[in-house]
């Protein structure tokens, strides 16, 4: 799995710079090609030479070399790898990684970087549990960057506890995983609606829900990430996404996102229905700006939209997989069972308003995922971002 890959190590100013150079020599005996890019701190307890032999590429450090004055260019290398490590990873480089503070060729480089981030934090286990430490790896996670959580045991401060670097063998099960992982969708096509809908009361007004369409949109760079090519319908949300393998089509009415999703779902081994699609829409919509007219009341008359998730439940092939969310406030399991059946779903995603952090406008979400054979799985309080990963192992699981 590591084999011509293209890693970016990444370290930092940390005692356990020192298994950096294993994690090279590991990562070489794989088949990767490494480079190194060090902070100023990190040369204080690791010399380059030694990295640069195992490497077998000279290191970078300065935004330039000072033999030649030749120029290290952070974006190229950003451009250059399938992956950027960081480990170690100190308190420090993540506090300026998740607020881009630029200031080393490393925190450049990632700021730079297309491929994937992983970081292996390393630390005294009171700086890594401090409130500042866990918002800013909070924050890396909801960029979508990777943590390798650090182990337990004796630190270099002599106490104990979490923040040991993981061990550089585990580092590299992790990235052998992840590339598997990356090609897992390869070939599927998978539609994926987002946000809401908006529904014309005359030219200037609608109706429209809350739904900032983050989940959908963490499920379609999840998705696309494993390799699949995905097609995403989207309502009206002020996200974008740069991903080749994601195709966007902008709606705005639940009529618009039916017409989108009936055209594409025929060709697709997969659909994860994440829209917030208004259940009723004006019966009729008015031709120019409705006026006050100093009437005390008005009444509008809402007539139903199609159930695209009950119409695509009741059209599905047999190898075609579907997933459903549900959003509750009170008996949410119930509600969610119902749903599933009548819908024809193979899961279906519940979140619950009553749970803190869940829902719309927010980065996090706490789900159950129930299937239609019975299986209820109840994930903690995550990211959207890995929130999506939970869904989309199962329906890699489905998929297989
Ligand atoms: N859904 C859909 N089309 C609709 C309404 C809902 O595709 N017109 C999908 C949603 O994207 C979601 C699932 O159906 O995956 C459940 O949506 P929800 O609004 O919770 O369900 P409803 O059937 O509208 O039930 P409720 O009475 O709770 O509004």
């Amino acid at each position: 799995m590591l084999k011509d890959k293209k890693i970016i190590l990444g370290i930092t100013g940390s005692i356990a710079a020192y298994k950096a150079a294993y994690l090279i020599r590991l990562l070489i005996k794989k088949g990767a090609e490494v480079q190194v890019v060090i902070t100023p701190a990190g040369k204080e307890f690791i010399t380059p030479l030694s990295l640069s032999t195992l490497s077998r590429h000279p290191v970078i450090s300065e935004f330039f070399s000072n033999r030649d004055g030749s120029w290290h260019s952070h974006v190229d290398l950003g451009l250059w790898a399938d992956v950027m490590l960081i480990a170690p990873a100190t308190a420090s480089t993540i506090g300026k990684m998740a607020h881009g503070i630029a200031d080393n060729m490393l925190v450049t480089t990632y700021l730079s970087c297309k491929a994937p981030v992983v970081i292996a934090p390393a630390m005294d286990l009171d700086m890594f549990a401090h409130p500042a430490t866990q918002q800013n790896l909070s924050r890396l996670r909801s960029f979508g960057n990777y943590i390798i959580e650090p182990g337990e045991g004796p630190l270099a401060s002599n106490l104990e506890g979490k923040g040991r670097m993981e061990e550089p063998e585990k580092i590299v099960d992790w990235l052998e995983n992840f590339f598997a992982s990356q090609s897992e969708l390869q070939k599927k096509k998978i539609l994926i609606t987002a946000g809401p809908t908006y529904e014309k009361i005359d030219p200037v007004r609608f109706v429209g829900n809350y739904s900032s369409g983050r989940m959908g949109f963490a499920l379609a760079e999840t998705c696309a990430g494993r390799g699949a090519e995905v097609t995403l319908i989207t309502g009206p949300v002020s996200l974008s996404t740069e991903h080749p393998r994601i195709h966007p089509i902008h709606v705005e009415s639940a009529e618009e996102m039916y017409q989108a999703a009936m055209t594409a779902f025929p060709h697709t081994d997969a659909a994860i229905l994440c829209a917030a699609v208004a259940d009723y829409r004006p019966e009729a919509v008015a031709p120019d700006k409705m006026k006050r007219e100093d009437k005390a009341d008005m009444t509008l008359r809402f007539v139903a939209n199609k159930d695209i998730a009950a119409i695509l439940g009741a059209i599905k092939q047999e190898k075609q997989i579907l997933v459903g969310f549900a959003l509750e406030t009170n008996d949410e399991i119930a509600h969610a069972e119902r749903k599933l059946k009548k819908k024809n779903f193979d899961f279906i995603v519940l979140n619950s308003l009553r749970e803190p952090g869940a829902g719309f406008r927010v980065d996090t979400n706490k789900v159950t995922l129930l299937d239609n054979k019975g299986e209820v799985t109840v994930f903690p309080l995550k990211s959207k971002q890995e929130v999506a990963v939970d869904i989309v192992n199962k329906l890699v699981t489905l998929l297989k």
